[in-house]
């Protein structure tokens, strides 16, 4: 009998034919001019249909949200055009796609921001952590607050982000609240300082993401938006005092807005997979959906972890990468393509489109 991990799930009315998911996996292979999706790209992910769900790289939500360069966005026309046929692609190879939504907040350089500006970030707290712009890599540069009235034109443009991926074909969206970006930032104790509606309290520091998710949630059907946590990682310089308790609460406006899935990215982002002993299955009690795992998971971990229950879906990022037919060399216990770190972010087809799969092997 196969093992649970290539079984379907439901998640909600849409049906995953395996539990094996493409993690976001940002590839800065946009086109430079207006950061659009285009035919190499929609190549890129038709050729990883054969998950039961493909998460899309992180997609900015207004340029104010990139980070770095050559990341796609889901603001313009132009992009919402690049991303359908991206869609279409992975659509006609038998796949699902959700986009994953993306605002960086104080993880930017002036350099990548509309006329020069300094990035947004719910207090002026500046990270020790690089961004890649034109040059190479930089520092990131200082940001400034968000004043309270600002905060409701930024819920708005991930609604409007949201309506754009629907346009685009997208089958659902990931919010992405992990990893030091804009609503991790809110979401944490030093990096948000906040006196107003959205700082201090626990449920003042994860309003913003209950107002995200419930803007969200008037585009896309609940069971057809995720969102991605990173409670102990401390990738781009971020930190809480209390990260069981904060993501408690924040996993809990999640189950409130009756998200189809949480991601969590289990310790460290890119691994390794540490955190404090019952921390994820404690925090998993906060919401009856489905739970997607994630971080330096192989073919066994996977298969362990969704036959005992701890998992119901498990993202794969550098296996993704390295291996297009990921699903099928698991099926088989077939040998993996190894990834090349050299090619992850920028270029071209190189490390990108020409992985071959078994058959191609063969
Ligand atoms: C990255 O570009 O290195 C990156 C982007 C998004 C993440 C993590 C890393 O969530």
């Amino acid at each position: 009998m196969d093992p649970k991990l290539f079984n379907p799930l439901e998640l909600g009315d849409l049906t995953l034919p395996n539990r094996i998911v493409m993690a976001p996996l940002t590839r800065n292979r946009a086109l430079p001019d207006g950061d659009v999706p285009h035919d190499l790209n929609a190549t890129y992910y038709a050729q990883r249909a054969g998950a039961g769900l493909i998460i899309s790289e992180g997609t900015q939500i207004s340029q104010e949200g990139k980070g770095y360069i050559q990341t796609p966005g889901i603001y313009s026309n132009e992009q919402v055009v690049g991303w359908k046929t991206v869609t279409d692609a992975v659509h006609n190879a038998g796949g699902r796609i959700f986009a994953q939504l993306w605002h960086v907040g104080r993880i930017s350089h002036v350099s990548l921001q509309p006329d020069g500006q300094a990035p947004v970030a719910p207090s002026p707290i500046t990270a020790k952590s690089q961004t890649f712009v034109a040059t190479g890599f930089a520092d990131v540069s200082d940001p400034r607050q968000l004043d309270t009235g600002e905060i409701a034109r930024v819920v708005a443009d991930y609604r409007k982000a949201a309506e754009n991926a629907k346009a685009a074909g997208f089958d659902g969206i990931e919010i992405h609240a992990a990893n030091g970006y804009l609503i991790d930032q809110f979401l944490r104790d030093s990096t948000n300082k906040r006196d107003d509606a959205y700082g201090r309290s626990l449920d003042k520091r994860t309003r913003f993401l209950a107002e995200v998710l419930e803007a969200v949630t008037s585009v896309y059907a609940s069971t057809r938006v995720g969102v991605r946590f990173s409670p102990f990682s401390s990738f781009n310089d971020i930190s809480d005092s209390d990260p069981l308790t904060t993501f408690g609460a924040a996993i809990t406006r999640a189950n409130d807005a009756g998200l189809g899935y949480i991601h969590l990215v289990e310790g460290e982002t890119g691994g390794p997979r540490t955190f404090p002993p019952n921390a994820i299955a404690t925090l998993r009690e906060n919401f009856s959906g489905a739970y997607m795992a994630n971080n330096a998971y192989d073919r066994q971990l996977a298969i362990d972890a969704v036959e005992s229950g701890k998992a119901d879906l498990v993202a794969f990022g550098a296996l993704f990468i390295a291996n297009p037919d990921l699903v099928e060399r698991f099926r088989q216990d077939a040998p993996l393509n190894t990834p090349d770190p050299q090619t992850f972010y920028g270029g071209d087809a190189v490390g990108y489109t020409d992985y071959p799969t078994l058959d191609q092997v063969a």
